[in-house]
């Protein structure tokens, strides 16, 4: 099999990771891999079940049911298939954006989608975004970013996208959640949000889009023949 490029950006909630990681899969031809959407796919199973995701024997037992794929339509957009059933928009909301946080702590949970996420990686040229993915998932990743900006900056971001969709939004509300989605992710045992050792640093607190995008680029360039 020929080589294959992977480019792990892992950051806290709202940093801006699946803007920029589209974009660049994009010009790049990469595949692009939100894995934070596989744990919302679990997490929605669940809800639907009526499971708390707190619960980790019924989320032992249910789990086995559950079957998920991940395709990509002709815009090369990312859909989630839970049991065949296409789930891509459902996933999407604060609800399950909380019980995806908490589902994501449990150790069966985590093994389970490993070697899902791996196998993409094996097969084609990725750039996936996600927690763990420069510390776990693709440990020898070809590029470890770690995108990340203040938590007002980002509550602000996500307040202003919910505006532009005409949806109601709380900038208090939003900050609380993306702290407490904060400390979930970073405090939990395994696979805890953190940054690799061999990850960039951006925050991009102070930068638009296109200054983000530009730095990443330039930090992949470094690693990545054209
Ligand atoms: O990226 P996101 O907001 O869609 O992710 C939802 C939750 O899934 C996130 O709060 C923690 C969990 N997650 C994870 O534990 N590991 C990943 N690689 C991606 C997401």
């Amino acid at each position: 099999m020929a080589k294959t490029y992977s480019i792990a950006i892992d950051g806290p909630a709202g940093a801006g990771k699946s803007t920029i990681a589209k974009a660049l899969a994009k010009e790049l031809g990469y595949h692009y891999v939100d894995t934070g959407a596989i744990y919302r796919t679990v997490a929605y199973f669940l809800d639907l079940l009526n499971v708390s995701v707190k619960d980790v024997d019924a989320v032992e037992r249910y789990i086995d049911e559950l079957t998920i794929q991940i395709t990509y339509d002709e815009t090369g957009k990312q859909h989630m298939l839970m049991n065949g059933m296409d789930v891509t928009d459902d996933i999407r909301t604060q609800d399950i954006s909380q019980k995806a946080s908490l589902v994501s702590a449990h150790a069966v949970v985590r093994e389970v989608l490993l070697d899902m996420q791996r196998d993409v990686a094996k097969q084609h040229n990725v750039i996936m975004d996600g927690r763990d993915i420069g510390t776990v998932v693709l440990p020898k990743a070809t590029v470890k970013i770690f995108l990340t900006a203040s938590a007002e900056v980002r509550a602000q971001r996500r307040t202003d996208e919910l505006v532009a969709k005409g949806q109601k939004a709380d900038f208090a509300q939003t900050l609380k959640d993306i702290q407490q989605r904060d400390y979930q992710d970073t405090h939990r045992p395994i696979a805890p949000l953190k940054q690799a050792s061999d990850a960039v640093l951006v925050d991009t607190s102070d930068m638009n889009i296109e200054q983000v995008l530009a730095a990443i680029k330039k930090i992949i360039q470094e690693k990545i023949p054209k």
